[in-house]
């Protein structure tokens, strides 16, 4: 009965563990702090790009003519070198990406790390 119960600790403890892996890059490392060197499409890239960039640059009137809701152009910016262009201009920059403020160092080393990999759709 007690090996019972401890296996099932140990298990939802484990899980408990294993799910901050997948918490977004920010929450994890502030705005500051420091950030895993690896990105990926699908769990780093795109989940910003959906949080911060689509409420503007999706559909017919995307902002600026850039529609940004397909990895396919999403890669095209990195490759012709506008997107890193854009977010890593400092704040107040009036071309700077988003208009809001800067995305985190986290996050804009992500874009770095993923442009330099070919900006795939891993
Ligand atoms: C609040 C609206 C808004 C948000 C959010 C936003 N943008 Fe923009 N973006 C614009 C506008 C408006 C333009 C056109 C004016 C300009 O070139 O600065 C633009 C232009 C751009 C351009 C240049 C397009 C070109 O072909 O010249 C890039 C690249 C870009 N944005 C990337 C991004 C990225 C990446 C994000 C998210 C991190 C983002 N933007 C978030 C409004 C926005």
């Amino acid at each position: 009965m007690l090996k019972t119960f401890s296996v099932i600790f140990l298990l939802v403890s484990l899980t408990a563990v294993s799910s901050c892996y997948y918490d977004n890059a920010e929450q994890l490392y502030g705005t500051g702090g420091t950030c895993d060197s690896t990105a990926t499409w699908t769990l780093d890239v795109q989940p910003m790009i959906q949080s911060q960039c689509l409420g503007c640059h999706q559909g017919a009137s995307a902002s600026g003519g850039l529609d940004l809701s397909t990895h396919a152009n999403v890669q095209n910016s990195a490759l012709n070198g506008s997107l890193l262009d854009r977010i890593q201009r400092g704040a107040g920059d009036p071309l700077a990406m988003p208009p809001s403020g800067p995305l985190s160092n986290c996050s804009q080393a992500k874009v770095r790390v993923w442009e330099r990999g070919g900006a795939l759709p891993n």
